[in-house]
């Protein structure tokens, strides 16, 4: 290479580097517009994380622009990074079916989808609240797809109500048969007899309700699919299957009539954390926390997470949970992932990802408006 053509190269190069290094992001700003590889807003709604081979892979719902923008018309997306900052576009890990006949139709609803890698079987496992198109939110499905590589392509296997005619661990046969059933909230008392089973009565032999729902893998590999049922009052957890394909017949109701729903489960020390909301749809509302010695069961209440301002406490800063991040390399360090829902113009929702900070034996989140990975070290 003669001197000149060194020069133009290493100047070209010097370009490159400064553009890459002014795109970088090197902290998270919760609530801004947050750009991919592509120069985009990532779009991974109602989302979660799974680490695999010291990589992030954020899968979410792909929302789309106009009114129909928090249907799935395209499907789930998955974003790849290694640091947290910076995101790679990987591209649709589950599409959508362009045949009517198929129940993950252009159209249906997807929401919250998680996956998990199953180390025996060597398989990504994909699960995702499901309803069917145009029928609202009545079907309450939970949908199931696998793949052989994590960005995918996802196959889908089916979408299907939970534990039909059985019992959960902690409902006796005895509870069930004085449980009354009702169809609705107008009945009077509808409140205590939702807690006694009411509802789950109603759905025993069509199968339970699984609406908002995530995934948690514990150390020693099982896992375990957590949902809001019985019409949104009370969370199911259930232990999945060997293969992570589906349900086995282990489950319990928690907080019946909690009224709970985007639940995100992480552990620490050997206990189970678990943020939640309550019931306002894609409005905010005050965010919630419970701890468990097991997973399934007795889970107790320790509030709301929030610690700021009355609006930001009863907003959980105008988001609301989606899953728990460990950071990878870090002990104890959590990341709280929540969504900031823009349902006119779904594709423009934020995220809101913020330290879990713990305060008395409680995880609590505090607003920050700019922060990074070094805040664990300091905390
Ligand atoms: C929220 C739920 C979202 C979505 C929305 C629809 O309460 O957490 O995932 O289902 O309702 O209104």
């Amino acid at each position: 290479m003669n001197k000149k053509n060194l020069l133009i190269y290493f100047i070209t190069f010097s370009f490159t580097l400064i553009g890459y290094s002014q795109k970088k992001y090197t902290s998270f700003k919760p609530g801004t517009l947050w750009l991919d590889n592509n120069d985009k807003h990532i779009n991974a709604h109602g989302g979660g994380i799974l680490i695999y081979n010291n990589t992030y892979y954020w899968f979410g719902e792909h929302k789309t622009s106009g009114s129909t923008g928090n249907k799935a018309m395209v499907g789930v997306g998955v974003y790849s990074s290694t640091d947290l900052y910076n995101w790679k576009d990987e591209g649709i890990a589950l599409k959508v079916i362009n045949d009517t006949t198929s129940m993950l139709q252009k159209g249906s609803i997807i929401e919250r989808p998680k996956v998990i890698y199953n180390k025996k079987t060597d398989k990504f496992v994909m699960w995702f609240h499901h309803e069917l198109k145009d029928q609202g939110y009545t079907a309450a499905l939970t949908g199931v797809a696998v793949a052989d590589d994590i960005t995918g392509p996802y196959k889908y296997i089916n979408s299907f109500r939970l534990h039909a005619g059985i019992l959960p661990l902690n409902f006796s046969k005895k509870e069930f048969e004085a449980a009354e059933i009702i169809q609705d909230r107008k009945d009077e008392n509808w409140k205590e007899k939702v807690i006694k089973g009411a509802y789950f009565k109603k759905d025993f032999e069509v199968g339970q309700m699984s609406r908002d729902m995530t995934l948690f893998v514990d150390d020693d590999e099982t896992a375990y699919h957590i949902t809001a049922s019985e019409n949104n009052q009370t969370l199911h957890i259930s232990k999945l299957a060997d293969d992570y394909l589906s349900v086995t017949n282990e489950y319990i109701r928690v907080f019946p009539g909690g009224r709970n729903e985007a639940p995100a489960i992480f552990k620490k020390d050997g206990k189970y954390y678990m943020f939640s909301s309550g019931l306002t749809g894609w409005k905010p509302n005050p965010g919630k926390s419970a701890v468990a010695d097991d997973i399934m069961g007795e889970w107790k209440s320790l509030g709301n997470p929030c610690i700021g301002t009355e609006k930001e406490e009863a907003t959980t800063f105008w988001s609301q949970s989606t899953y728990v991040i460990p950071v990878i390399g870090k002990k104890d360090a959590f990341i709280f992932m929540g969504d900031r829902w823009t349902p006119k113009n779904a594709i423009d929702g934020r995220y809101i990802w913020l330290p879990v900070e713990f305060e008395n034996n409680k995880p609590v989140l505090k607003w920050q408006s700019e922060w990074d990975l070094n805040f664990f070290n300091n905390n």
